[in-house]
């Protein structure tokens, strides 16, 4: 079984934002992205990407998963951002705006090409008409570990602004979308994570969202205050009750007088071998009690 790698709440900091950039040594999301794309405007990309080399340079040691988000390869920034993000050593690359399986590859070939390690990540944002529908056949490049692509975000404010859909209405004109682009990332076995809330003072509508979006199969949630951290991580966490029942029917299979048996009575309740894997699943997202393993 691969690794389980938690990425519930995932925060993007702006790198040309200094006092987010400080204030991100003290948070503790699952993981980072510090961004170098939409949230920098042109005329300080240079000095964004400076900011981030100082950040590397003088934070302690880090326990959470950190990426950074660069400028499409067709931008006159691509390059320098890839070749930052290889040198610095974060574990995730995110390439905004991705459409096609090549774009991928060029990205993947560059960090080769530059060095980086082989455990670095592509992490693909779907987030244009075009991205939607070539969903599928991006993700199947996963089963390439050359591609090193792990894990997809929908970027629903670029597909709002490129489609014309609003977002309103528990995002109803958009769930199609959203669901089309989770199917593909399963079929091709990587992970994804849903879009931001941009009203970060609203809370109830931002735990709404959380909740809709783990129903509709996500890993996690892209964040953008760090008041929307700990509500992102709880309900992306396993509940002590999913828990419990998952204990139970490892430990229902596991009793000698099911041994071989395809489905089991568990509390008056029908349950199969599939749940099994269901239950691993449920005892792979820390439960809301434990807190994280670096704490
Ligand atoms: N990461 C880390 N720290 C952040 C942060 C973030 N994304 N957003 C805000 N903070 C910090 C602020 O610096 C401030 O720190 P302080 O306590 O040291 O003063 C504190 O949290 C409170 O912030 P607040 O005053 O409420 O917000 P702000 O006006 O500083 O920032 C935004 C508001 C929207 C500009 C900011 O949250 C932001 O830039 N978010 C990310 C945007 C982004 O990356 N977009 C692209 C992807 S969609
Ligand atoms: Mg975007």
């Amino acid at each position: 079984m691969s690794l389980y790698k938690p990425r519930r709440a995932v925060l993007y900091v702006p790198a040309s934002h200094q006092k987010a950039l400080a204030k991100s040594t003290t948070l503790h999301p699952d993981a980072i992205i510090y961004d170098l794309e939409d949230s920098v405007a042109p005329e300080i990309k240079q000095q964004a990407r400076e900011n981030l080399r100082r950040h590397f340079q003088e934070q302690g040691q880090v326990t959470i998963t950190q990426a950074i988000r660069i400028n499409s390869l067709s931008t006159e920034w691509g390059q320098d951002d890839l070749r930052l993000a290889a040198r610095l050593r974060v574990q995730a690359v995110v390439l905004p705006k991705a459409e096609t399986p090549q774009q991928i590859i060029d990205v993947a070939r560059q960090l080769d090409h530059d060095d980086a390690p082989e455990n670095l990540e592509i992490w693909a944002m779907i987030e244009t008409p075009r991205g939607i529908l070539n969903a599928d056949e991006i993700a199947r490049l996963a089963q390439k570990s050359a591609a090193r692509l792990k894990c997809f975000i929908i970027g629903t404010n670029d597909i709002a602004l490129s489609t014309g859909v609003k977002t309103t209405n528990q995002r109803s004109a958009l769930l199609p979308w959203m669901m089309q682009v989770i199917l593909a990332a399963r079929a091709g076995g990587i992970d994804v994570l849903d879009g931001v809330y941009n009203n970060f003072q609203d809370q109830a509508g931002f735990a709404a969202e959380c909740e809709q979006g783990a129903i509709l199969g996500f890993d996690g949630k892209t964040l953008i205050h760090p008041s929307q951290i700990e509500t992102a991580l709880n309900s992306y966490s396993s509940t002590a009750e999913e828990a419990a029942w998952a204990n139970q029917v490892i430990a229902a299979f596991n009793l000698p007088e099911n041994a071989g048996k395809g489905a089991i009575s568990l509390n008056g309740t029908m349950v199969e071998q599939l749940h099994i894997r269901q239950a691993e699943r449920i005892l792979k997202r820390i439960p809301k009690s434990v807190k994280r393993f670096s704490d």
